[in-house]
């Protein structure tokens, strides 16, 4: 079992406008923990810091200041070889994120011998087949030898998580893993996540711009603007009860045709006025400083 702690999480981007030299604050103080058989969703539109905060935690970027703390249940820091095992990404784009001169088998069976999870070829090949039965794609045999082009989104998605699983992963950053799929598939590659994060009892971090999603597949809900948490707590009550006029405005944004569930709050919020300095705790019921984690996020004991 894989715990992870981050704590006071700070990016900067610098950026070049002309001839002056300015930073861009993409990540500012955030605080959470992913813990073992739950899921917390990290909910924020385009450019307030999600995708950036993925890459911290799968080392694809470095963080300015904070610090990223995995540990084994028993207290062991998980590094090296063993975090890039066991924390795993699945990215937005499934024709992106697959190599289309590969197969599919090559896909799932390259994490298994980079991390020397099989010995010889033939474990391999019965690991991929069951990887890709565990994922739905069947028959695996056929689905094995194809192309990425030859599948669908959906399907390229499921590849991508049998991939993140293949190694043995125990912490799943899912980085909008549905918003590019037809609507009429996302929920099944939903269930499907929810189902082999029950059965690994994986620690998930689900990120996405739908607060109804978020609700009905995490326990815990961080709400996201300009880099800063202005709203956490659990799931039911941030989105029953939303505090902040951030959370108000995305609960009653555009309608989507696939919410499991009706936001009514008809809210007027005005957008320029939106304060991020102040982020309101469901756990606590009070308002304190955004950049400060008052509690953590499923009582886990700090360090
Ligand atoms: N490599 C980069 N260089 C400069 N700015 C970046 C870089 N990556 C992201 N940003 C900026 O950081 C902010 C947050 O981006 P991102 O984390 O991708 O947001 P999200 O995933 O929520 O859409 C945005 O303003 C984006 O333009
Ligand atoms: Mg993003």
């Amino acid at each position: 079992m894989t715990l992870v702690h981050v704590t006071d999480l700070v990016k900067d981007y610098g950026l070049r406008t002309g001839l002056r030299r300015t930073r861009l604050r993409a990540v500012d103080h955030v605080s959470f923990d992913l813990i073992p058989g739950r899921t917390v969703a990290l909910v924020g539109e385009s450019g307030s810091g999600k995708s950036t905060i993925a890459k911290i935690l799968t080392r694809m970027e470095k963080p300015t200041s904070g610090r990223v703390d995995v540990r084994l249940d028993d207290g062991t820091p998980v590094h090296g070889s063993l975090y890039q095992r066991q924390v795993q990404m699945v990215f937005q784009d499934p024709f992106a994120s697959l190599n289309p001169f590969h197969s599919i088998e090559h896909h799932i069976a390259r994490p298994l011998r980079i991390h020397q999870r099989t010995r010889t070829a033939a474990e391999t090949h019965a690991r991929v087949l069951e990887m890709l039965e565990r994922v739905n794609l069947t028959p695996a045999e056929t689905i094995a030898p194809r192309r990425p082009h030859e599948l669908s989104g959906g399907q390229r998605q499921r590849v991508a998580i049998a991939r993140a699983l293949a190694p043995g992963a125990q912490v799943l950053i899912a980085d909008e893993p549905v918003s590019m799929l037809d609507v009429s598939i996302r929920l099944g590659v939903l269930n499907l996540m929810g189902r082999l994060q029950r059965e690994d009892r994986l620690a998930v971090l689900y990120i996405t711009h739908d607060l109804a999603t978020a609700r009905h597949f995490s326990d815990e809900i961080l709400v996201l603007y300009r880099g800063r948490i202005v709203e956490r707590g659990p799931s039911d009550a941030v989105i029953l009860d939303p505090h902040h006029d951030y959370t108000k405005l995305l609960a009653s944004s555009a309608p989507d045709p696939e919410r499991l569930d009706r936001i009514t709050a008809a809210v007027t919020v005005d957008r320029d006025a939106i304060d991020n300095s102040v982020c309101y705790d469901h756990r606590t019921s009070r308002w304190v400083e955004a950049g400060v984690p008052s509690v953590t996020a499923a009582g886990m004991p700090a360090g």
